[in-house]
């Protein structure tokens, strides 16, 4: 099989308490950006990679990208995060298959790429996930309702892969519906599809806030000595 990686990175990253757009810090010697885009050019069955960048950093993105042949495209981003991957979205040329990952996670691993592929072909949408290691409750009003049984329940990450015409659609539908979403798969349920489930790693981290560029200096060491 084939895909077509798209990569929203037109946020602001204000919850990490910066004056720029926090994909382009780097860890270790690479900005974010970079990183994320490697682990798709490297992955064989990855045809192209789209991006969504902030109208003003597009010439940056494109700088910091340099050399990765599978770059096709850069486009601009929309006020939300389904906003920009809508935009990438229309700019595609008709293809399979289509995964969707934030530009802030770049330690997503080969394995998880691999299983994402292998899914997508058999169940048409697929997210990926880690279970959670804390115990869960449901709340209100600052009073437990219920605990909730772990087994049952998944911390999602991105890729998030789907068939080109299915998340076209579902696109389009959440535009006309003006539903908000905070993942792309949420959009696939509000039309009924099922959603097959494979596992992710816990580093697969999405770089959110301040502390977790600690982490991510970690484990990139960790990767690089895995590399060695
Ligand atoms: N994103 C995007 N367009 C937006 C908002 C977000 O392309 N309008 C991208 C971000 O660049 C990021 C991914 O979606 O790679 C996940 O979003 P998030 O981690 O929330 O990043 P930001 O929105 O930039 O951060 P914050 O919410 O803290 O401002
Ligand atoms: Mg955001």
């Amino acid at each position: 099989m084939k895909y077509t990686a798209i990569i929203p990175a037109a946020g602001m990253g204000s919850r990490m308490g910066i004056n720029f757009n926090k994909i382009f810090i780097k860890i270790g010697e690479t900005p974010i950006i970079r990183m994320t885009v490697e682990k798709f050019q490297n992955d064989p069955n990855c045809e192209a990679v789209h991006l969504a960048g902030r109208e003003g950093e597009i010439d940056s993105l494109h700088e910091m990208l340099a050399g990765l042949s599978k770059v096709k495209g850069i486009h601009i981003g929309g006020a939300e995060r389904q906003d920009s991957i809508f935009n990438a979205l229309k700019a595609l040329s008709p293809t399979d298959y289509v995964f969707i990952h934030d530009g802030a996670r770049p330690f997503v691993r080969q394995e998880t790429l691999s299983a994402l592929s292998e899914a997508v072909v058999k169940n048409d949408s697929v997210i990926c996930g880690v279970k959670p290691k804390d115990t869960l409750k449901m709340i209100s009003d600052n009073q437990v309702q219920e605990t909730v049984d772990r087994e049952n329940v998944i911390i999602v990450h991105t890729p998030q892969a789907f068939r080109y015409d299915l998340i076209m659609d579902a696109h389009e539908n959440a535009a006309e519906q003006n539903l908000a979403v905070t993942d792309d798969s949420m959009m696939m349920e509000a039309l009924g599809y099922r959603v097959h489930v494979v596992p992710s790693s816990y580093d697969n981290i999405k770089i959110t806030t301040e502390e977790d560029l600690k982490v991510a200096e970690s484990i990139l060491k960790k990767e690089s000595e895995l590399d060695v």
